[in-house]
């Protein structure tokens, strides 16, 4: 076939994708930036990528790391590939967060919109499930223990927490039978999930006809080349930002994991960091249960709210609602750096209040202490200032998701040998 050819092969996939014609405001790059349509790509590197990999691939202890060793240094390409597959994965991650993001604040999950969201919440947790069963499979120092540490964190849900555990696993440590396990769900069980999602997900976007425009029924334009174009532009520009990252930055790989010897500091992957470094500071029950559970029911809630003061498809619902929200993100990172100082340096609750139940000395009161002025904030903007409820929910959701960046970028980049607080 001809590079024409291709090409409306290609245009031809692309316009069964979307409707003949659509609203000339909602393809506007700033509406969605692209960011849906961009994840869609990823997805796709990852798919072609990680098939390719199987084939270098051994899912053995003993054969695992020396096959990504083998497979950088003896096939031609092969640590291209393995880069590309490192990096869509990662930017995979950030670039579904920042749609989640998105939605969030354009207005854009409530009504005949809830349920996408819903399953937008589901497909999130599924990229954070590959990126989680994927960290393993090159069995070097990194990824053994940083999959030590968070099945360590997973145990500790009541009741569920240690069966699972032992589950993911395949018994009490990370050894073959996890990496089987991990490799199962990494090249099996998530593909099936995440395709099943993805379809819903796009299905019910054609079915509500397309994203939010925040403005009255604009022009219809057709859709090729109007969006088609744009698309290809983004895609073009994503596969150049991946090739400039896999060629000049390496996928990292330490030595051949060993049981034995720690790394000093070991440290989660990059987004579960926030929760490695949240781990410091309160008991692990809080971590793995208590906190994400009221975070995720939040996170759900939300979008069941039916007000008519909801301006579905306008940034922060109005620019009232915009001012409320950057005043929300500085307190957010104010009062998470501060209590992550003043944990680290001055606060000894368990010292303190040792002849009480850890769960509480080490528990509830570190949490409080977020919470009550956190509680506080909110309280005082919905009964003093009179804040409508879904500009309430923009703060609360702004002060949840920037107290996790804080955290993640403290444990990142703040965090050295014994995670000791470094400036
Ligand atoms: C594999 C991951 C995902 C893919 C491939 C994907 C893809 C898409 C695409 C192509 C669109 C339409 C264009 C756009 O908004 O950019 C869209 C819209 C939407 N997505 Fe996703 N998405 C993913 C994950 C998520 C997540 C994590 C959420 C939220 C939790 C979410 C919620 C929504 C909602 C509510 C809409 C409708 C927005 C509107 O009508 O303005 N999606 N998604």
């Amino acid at each position: 076939m001809d590079s024409s050819g291709t090409n409306s092969v290609v245009k031809k996939f692309l316009l069964h994708l979307h409707p003949k014609k659509v609203d000339e405001n909602a393809i506007c790059f700033n509406r969605t930036f692209g960011l849906g349509g961009i994840a869609t790509l990823l997805f796709v590197i990852l798919a072609t990528t990680g098939l390719m990999l199987r084939f270098i691939y051994v899912p053995v202890i003993d054969m695992a790391y020396d096959s990504i060793v083998s497979l950088q240094e003896f096939y031609i390409f092969g640590r291209l590939l393995r880069n590309l597959h490192y990096w869509s994965a990662n930017l995979m991650v950030a670039v579904v967060f920042l749609h989640l993001v998105r939605v969030l604040y354009s207005q854009s999950v409530y009504f005949e919109r809830r349920k996408n969201w819903l399953y937008g919440l589901i497909l999130f947790s599924i990229v954070l499930s590959f990126n989680f069963t994927g960290y393993l499979l090159p069995w070097d120092q990194l990824s053994y223990w940083a999959v030590t540490i968070m099945t360590e964190i997973l145990s500790y849900i009541p009741l569920i927490g240690h069966p699972v555990s032992i589950a993911l696993k395949g018994g009490e440590q990370v050894g073959q039978n996890t990496l089987t396990n991990f490799y199962a769900l990494h090249t099996g069980v998530l593909p099936l999930l995440i395709i099943v999602f993805m379809v819903l997900h796009f299905w019910l976007v054609r079915k509500v006809k397309g994203v939010t425009t925040g403005k009255e029924k604009g022009i219809y334009v057709n859709v090729n080349p109007n969006l088609i174009r744009k698309e290809i532009i983004a895609a073009l520009s994503v596969f150049a930002l991946l090739m400039f990252l896999s060629i000049f930055l390496n996928a990292p790989l330490k030595e051949m994991a060993n049981p034995l010897v720690s790394p000093n500091p070991s440290k989660a992957p990059w987004y579960f960091m926030g929760l490695q470094e949240f781990l410091m500071h309160i008991h692990p029950a809080f971590v793995a249960f208590v906190v994400p559970s009221v975070v995720i029911s939040f996170f759900v809630y939300l979008s069941y709210m039916k007000q008519e003061k909801i301006n579905v498809g306008v940034w922060f619902n109005s620019s009232e609602g915009k001012r409320l929200v950057i005043h929300a993100a500085v307190f957010a990172f104010l009062l998470t750096f501060v209590l992550i100082l003043a944990t680290d340096y001055l606060l000894d609750f368990r010292g303190w209040f040792s002849s009480m139940p850890v769960i509480i000395s080490t528990g509830l009161f570190p949490l409080l202490l977020y919470v009550i002025p956190a509680g506080g904030y909110v309280w005082f903007l919905w009964k003093i200032k009179k804040v409508n409820k879904p500009e309430l929910f923009l703060v609360i959701a702004t002060i949840i998701i920037v107290s996790y960046i804080v955290m993640m970028m403290t444990g990142l980049w703040l965090r050295g040998e014994s995670m000791k607080l470094i400036f």
